[in-house]
């Protein structure tokens, strides 16, 4: 059928790869050192965590080519497709001059035992090409998913703020060269639905949503893959089947962010870091939180959609967008249908998705106006851990008196949840001190959280409670501030009037 194309086609640093023979179960990282023996690029971990294995991904968007850091281990294939991807190999040529990057790793004794380095360098490449103007912060939030055991990090630091002492991101190759990449992978992009497979692992990508809906219907039972972020461990860790697995990140239009008049709306592909910039400016309580979800190269390949569809109790950013009541779209066939985000989750494992339906959208009404609000993650490392706890707050106080009240936690039941019984003790009841006590005591009758390795149930119940109070003091410390500032001009006011 020409309507089905059968091979995957990308550029692996400066070549055209074309292959039919790939499993959806095979990871980027088995195909760049076994099959390509490009084995400067590491397997540390095999599970996103410690970055060895990073690399760049550069894939057309609207507004060019972008170039991401991402795990090459949980990424898989047959996703790259259309894409370019780009190794430690390609950043200097054998017996050029070493890169600007590479250069000031060496000037700064920023690597020792070597094993993460390839890794650190192509994070770093990531963020001087994104972001020249690199501040402390975002070197921090850069590195958060590169584990190096031997520097203690300060020297690769030093390295990263000293790169741009050593050449232009303007000068680079990769800049020099993007056009030319892009002509090479829009020929490649024929528009078609691709299908590889190797035995019985098959792996299908749609041409366009509406595509994915009629594969969807054909295969209900199909594996939906977005930024494999979570699916690419049932591979590398569980060595689970996933065949077939549909992949979808690469569809535009599951990559909308609409700011509409009445909230936003992010179609399912959007992943954290596209989302980022939208967050800060509309969600800016939230900002904080974000950077804290996963380290950049998950941020860079997961998708809000993945962490609402696999219906994990412990997902971050449920509880925060159960807080602003946002609803998800889910479409079967033509069909569309529209539900809470809170209703989604029906039990452990059991969410309100029927086969052959898929996540199409996600929308965060506009927060009302003088509503306070608060996400809170609670875990046992700052940077790239999941968490113990997190708990939203979204409440409006109206002279002083609670008019209403949207909370909800995850890891403190089955699934992400909201404390109903806590939010009645609010509202209609002063902002106060008291109000917040007597409401702390109502947590026990929405929660029986369990022990696990990453909390004890007494400690989660322990810190739902201190959460609610952290969310008291912050806002009405807040708004005391804010009324003091008041007050004098209110007071001027009145005896002008006088
Ligand atoms: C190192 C590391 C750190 C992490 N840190 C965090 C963290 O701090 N906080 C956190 O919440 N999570 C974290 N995660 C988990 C993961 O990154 C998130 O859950 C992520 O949002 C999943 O998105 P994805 O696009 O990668 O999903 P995938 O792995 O592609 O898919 C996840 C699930 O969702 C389904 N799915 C995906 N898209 C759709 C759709 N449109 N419709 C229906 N079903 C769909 C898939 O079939 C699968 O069941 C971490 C993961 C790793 C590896
Ligand atoms: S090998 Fe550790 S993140 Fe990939
Ligand atoms: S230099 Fe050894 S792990 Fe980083």
């Amino acid at each position: 059928m020409d309507h089905i194309r059968t091979e995957i086609r990308f550029v692996l640093n400066d070549r055209d790869v074309r292959i039919s023979d790939v499993g959806a179960s095979d990871t980027l990282l088995d195909f760049i050192r076994l099959q390509k023996k490009l084995t400067g690029t590491k397997e540390g971990c095999a599970e996103g965590d410690c970055g060895a294995c990073t690399i760049l991904v550069g894939r057309r968007s609207a507004i060019g080519l972008q170039y991401e850091a991402v795990n090459a281990c949980i990424r898989l294939l047959a996703s790259v497709d259309c894409c370019h991807v780009v190794t430690v190999e390609h950043v200097a040529k054998p017996g050029a001059p070493l890169h600007p990057i590479q250069q000031s790793m060496v000037d700064h004794h920023a690597s020792q035992c070597g094993f993460c380095t390839p890794g650190i360098v192509m994070s770093l490449y990531a963020m001087w090409m994104n972001n020249p103007s690199s501040r402390d912060e975002d070197i921090e939030s850069t590195l958060q998913g590169n584990l190096c055991r031997c520097t203690g990090y300060q020297p690769i630091i030093d390295a990263a703020k000293a790169v741009f002492d050593h050449g232009e991101p303007a000068q680079d190759p990769l800049e020099v060269e993007r056009n030319a990449i892009s002509a090479r992978l829009d020929e490649m992009n024929d528009g078609r639905r691709v299908r590889v497979s190797r035995g019985s692992d098959i792996a299908i990508l749609p041409a366009s949503v509406d595509d994915l809906s009629e594969i969807m219907t054909e295969n209900p039972d199909a594996t939906l893959v977005a930024g494999s972020t979570d699916v690419g461990l049932w591979v590398t860790k569980f060595m689970r089947s996933i065949s077939p697995a549909i992949f979808i990140a690469h569809l535009d239009e599951l990559l909308s962010i609409d700011d509409g008049p009445d909230g936003v709306t992010l179609g399912a592909g959007v992943t954290y870091s596209q989302c980022e910039a939208m967050v800060r400016k509309k969600f800016p309580h939230l900002a904080g939180f974000w950077d804290r979800i996963g380290g950049r190269q998950v941020r860079n390949m997961g998708t809000i959609g993945g962490n609402i569809a696999n219906g994990s109790p412990i997902g971050d950013t449920p509880p925060a967008l159960i807080a602003l009541d946002a609803t998800i779209t889910l479409r079967k066939g033509p069909e569309r249908r529209t539900l809470p985000l809170e209703d989604y989750f029906i039990a452990y494992g059991k969410q309100d998705r029927s086969p052959g339906e898929f996540l199409e959208s996600i929308h965060i009404p506009r927060p009302k106006p003088g509503a306070q609000n608060a996400a809170y993650k609670i875990s046992k490392r700052r940077d790239e851990d999941i968490s113990s706890v997190c708990g939203a707050f979204s409440l409006i106080v109206e002279d002083g008196m609670i008019a209403s009240a949207r909370i909800a936690f995850g890891g403190m039941a089955a699934t992400p949840k909201r404390a109903t019984t806590v939010e009645n003790a609010l509202v209609g009841k002063p902002w106060s001190e008291q109000t917040v006590r007597h409401a702390e005591t109502c947590f026990e009758q929405d929660f029986q959280p369990i022990s696990d390795w990453r909390a004890s149930a007494e400690y989660r119940s322990l810190v739902a409670r201190k959460l609610l109070r952290r969310f008291y003091l912050e806002h009405a410390e807040a708004a005391e501030a804010a009324e003091a500032v008041r007050l004098p001009r209110d007071a001027m006011s009145t005896a002008s009037m006088s």
